[in-house]
């Protein structure tokens, strides 16, 4: 709770910024975002997972120890999730549903919906691991979703909401821990260059069919320093405890690549504004001087003590009895995922994106 009142005056002085930047532009008129729509892995998921048959789910504790009621919604960390923090900082509600949840009508998703799904990735075959759902699944949902819409809401009130959302994709990682780098079910038959490219291809093609029906202001995350994740400092055979370079070289030059077709999308695609969100960058200078953003531990998760495979929900158990107290002391919160602390920044990229973007395109 100390943590949340303490991060507060971090939202407010958000919302002042992409108020004021808002202002400042000719978008101001057509100012308001009807809603945040959201694709993606488990940095994204807000409870699809719990609605479909797959092992890759976070609906237990200690997962939503900090969130309303201590509730374990299905999100991998102790409270929110970025798209979470972004919705409520755009003036929507102050949680993203999850499709799949039985408990919303379309009427409640039209403010803000998460098609993602824990363990998916761009690459199909990442889903199929821990059956998940694949990007184009989640797609498809969101096909069904602008339908629905449509039938409820009437075509005109359909076609606001639909081009003036902000869509969020948060997906990659999984592509490289779950499937590439770790367990290299792909590396037979890809080299790394070829792998990199058939993966920012897909999400290309899926910026584009999100597009197709109807998207317009599109942020798309970069990769997270991957070999700095606590589960891979674990691992690392070669420096016990340090950072896997090899992984971060592999993060490092796919988000140059996604960046280039993100901009070039951007001025590809009629009324499209894609930007790119340098999450590498952020989480980077968060492991490297932790205490300049208020954390002291940006090595180990909250939960484990930092040697394996214990210490993510994902596929293997995640033992409640040793959380840290205070998960707004530690960049991640398990072996994988940030803490919520973490992610309200990550937000903060996300509205810095979207901002810049516009004013990008109207000055
Ligand atoms: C994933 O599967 C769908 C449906 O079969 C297909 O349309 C899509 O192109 C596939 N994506 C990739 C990246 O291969
Ligand atoms: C967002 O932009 C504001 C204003 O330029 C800046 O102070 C802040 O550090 C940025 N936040 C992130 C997470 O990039």
């Amino acid at each position: 709770m100390s943590s949340l009142r303490h991060a507060m005056p971090v939202v407010l002085v958000l919302v002042h910024a992409v108020l004021a930047l808002a202002l400042q532009g000719p978008a101001a008129g057509s100012g308001e975002v009807p809603a945040v729509i959201v694709f993606g892995d488990s940095t994204a998921d807000t409870g699809n997972n719990n609605f479909i048959q797959t092992v890759a789910r976070g609906n237990y504790a200690p997962y939503g120890r900090d969130y309303a009621g201590g509730v374990a919604t299905g999100r991998f960390s102790n409270g929110r999730l970025p798209a979470d923090f972004v919705s409520e900082a755009l003036g929507l509600p102050p949680s993203v549903p999850a499709y799949l949840d039985p408990a919303h009508t379309i009427h409640h998703l039209a403010s803000g919906v998460s098609f993602a799904s824990a363990g998916s990735g761009l690459d199909n075959i990442t889903a199929q691991i821990p059956s998940a759902m694949t990007l184009s699944e989640q797609i498809d949902h969101f096909r069904q979703y602008t339908e629905r819409l449509r039938r409820a809401k009437g075509e005109a009130a359909a076609r606001r909401i639909i081009a003036g959302a902000l869509y969020i994709f948060s997906i990659g990682a999984s592509d490289f821990l779950q499937n590439y780098l770790v367990f290299p079910v792909r590396g037979y038959s890809f080299t790394p260059a070829e792998y990199e490219a058939y993966l920012v291809g897909a999400a290309e093609a899926a910026v584009r069919a999100v597009h197709g029906l109807g998207a317009r202001a599109v942020t798309f995350a970069g990769l997270p320093p991957l070999g700095c994740l606590p589960l891979e400092r674990a691992v690392n055979l070669r420096i016990p405890g340090d950072c896997n370079s090899a992984y971060n070289m592999a993060a490092v030059s796919f988000n140059r690549r996604l960046e280039g077709m993100i901009g070039r999308l951007g001025r590809e695609l009629p009324g499209a504004r894609v930007a790119y969100v340098d999450q590498y960058g952020l989480l980077s200078a968060m492991i490297a001087r932790p205490w300049e953003y208020g954390f002291e531990n940006s090595a180990q998760g909250c939960c484990g003590s930092g040697t394996g495979y214990v210490e993510t929900g994902a596929l293997w158990s995640l033992k409640s009895a040793l959380a840290c107290d205070d998960a707004g002391k530690y960049v991640f919160f398990d072996a994988v995922h940030p803490s919520e602390r973490a992610y309200r920044m990550i937000a903060g990229a996300i509205l810095n994106a979207t901002s810049h973007s516009r004013l990008h395109r109207f000055h």
